[in-house]
């Protein structure tokens, strides 16, 4: 007889413990996992697809109907009981709503709970047989055409981390799509303080654990609460050396066909890991500001990467853009010859509220004229119309001769 296969998710281990051993007697009833919190049942339930999943609704970090939301995309054959106390009622319409098949209160027997669990997979089998479907979870074992979108500037500080923690929140809260961060700045790589999360497995303990294979990489993925999978840096600078430019090649490959959307932001500099990074790209985005020496690098990197064959890949993020700097836009495509992409307003009220709280901003000022530019990124890049293209310079214009433009005219010669 196959026995139904319990996940159990608290984040207190005595309740656990105690759910556990309600169900020690129960022969057609087995536990095959425990997690503590709603980043590792998602792990768990990707990994091991349990029949059932007991929930508790109080969790800090990720909730109960958070992650119940999550699991209902991620893990669709399993189905999620929330185990709630009385006055909770209001969550659990939520919860149901959420994906939740039922709803068991709390305190609890054993019979009551097995009875609970045996009803809902009974329910589900019976469903699966009039559907004729196979128990298997599509949203996993598809195979995707991954875009990689490699962030790379050549100066710190123009808002790479800014700009691509944000959209690939955007991308992945839609749900529609498997997205991934990987944080390339080795060093001192900040997504993870971005997006709030305690990196407690990084790129670098990934490295050290042996061959680099995809049923390993998953368990060292942190789970953001938009469904974004994050690959974290090293926790400290000198971790950086145990991560080498052909393991990142190798990790990149492995998760090529396992997400749409992987995001890679890079240290402001040519090395090893950012060409790496270059090679397995399908795009590369160079993120400049209106500031002369940026532009002055951009343009030296436009050349560098010319010489790599990588031209075809580029597209030109324009970040801060504002009239307050005595630039326009168009100025900044005539010094660099290379047409803007995206533009993203300067707003440092809402971005740096948002930063302060670890919070991305396209999710805590959605309003905002930033927030506003990556949703239309997020939806250019979702667009079929995504391939990237040799950019032509635009058409030359006549020029005042004052302020920043002249600088621009003595460095760019235009
Ligand atoms: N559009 C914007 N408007 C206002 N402030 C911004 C904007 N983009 C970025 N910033 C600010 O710039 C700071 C630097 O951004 P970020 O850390 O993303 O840069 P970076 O390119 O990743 O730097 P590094 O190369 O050091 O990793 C952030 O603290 C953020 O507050
Ligand atoms: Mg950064």
């Amino acid at each position: 007889m196959r026995r139904i296969r319990v996940l159990i998710v608290d984040d207190i281990g005595d309740t656990r413990d105690s759910i556990r051993r309600l169900l020690q007697f129960e022969d057609d009833i087995e536990v095959l996992g425990e997690a503590g919190s709603g980043s590792e049942a998602i792990l768990i339930a990707e990994e091991k697809h349990p029949d059932i999943i007991l929930m508790d609704i109080n969790m800090p970090e990720m909730d109960g109907i958070r992650t119940t939301e999550l699991i209902a995309q991620r893990a669709p054959s399993s189905s999620v009981i929330i185990m709630s106390v009385q006055g909770e009622q209001a969550y659990l319409r939520r919860a149901m709503m959420a994906g939740a098949r039922e709803y068991i209160v709390k305190p609890f027997t054993g019979d009551e709970l097995a009875s609970v669990i045996s009803k809902v997979y009974e329910m589900d089998q019976r469903k699966r047989a009039s559907l004729g479907e196979k128990f298997t979870d599509s949203v996993d074992s598809e195979a995707r055409d991954g875009q990689i979108i490699s962030f790379f500037s050549t100066k710190g500080g123009v808002g790479k981390t800014m700009l691509a923690t944000n959209l690939a929140v955007q991308l992945a809260s839609s749900g529609k799509w498997r997205v991934l961060i990987v944080d390339l700045n080795l060093q001192f790589g900040d997504v993870a303080v971005f997006l709030n999360l305690v990196p407690k497995r990084t790129i670098a303990d990934l490295t050290q654990s042996g061959p680099i294979k995809y049923s390993e990489i998953q368990s060292y993925l942190l789970t953001h609460s938009s469904s974004l999978q994050v690959l974290a840096a090293p926790t400290r600078p000198e971790y950086a050396e145990l991560v080498t430019a052909e393991q990142v090649g190798q990790i990149l490959n492995e998760v090529k066909d396992k997400f749409d959307f992987i995001i890679c932001d890079n240290i402001s500099r040519f090395e090893d890991i950012s060409l790496v990074s270059f090679d397995v790209a399908t795009q590369i985005w160079l993120v400049v500001a209106m500031d002369i020496p940026t532009l002055k690098n951009a343009k030296l990197s436009l050349e560098v990467i010319d010489g790599l064959h990588h031209t075809s890949k580029v597209h030109v993020v324009l970040n801060r853009a504002s009239k307050e700097m005595g630039m326009d836009p168009r100025d900044v495509e005539k010094s660099l010859g290379f047409k803007i992409s995206h533009e993203i307003p300067s707003d440092g009220r809402a971005l740096v509220a948002a930063l302060n709280r670890g919070v991305p901003f396209v999710t805590s000022s959605p309003q905002s004229k930033a927030s506003e530019a990556i949703r239309k990124m997020a939806a250019e890049l979702t667009s079929l119309d995504m391939k990237g293209s040799i950019q032509a310079p635009p058409k030359e214009q006549g020029h005042g001769n004052k302020g920043p433009l002249k600088g621009l005219r003595r460095v760019f010669g235009f």
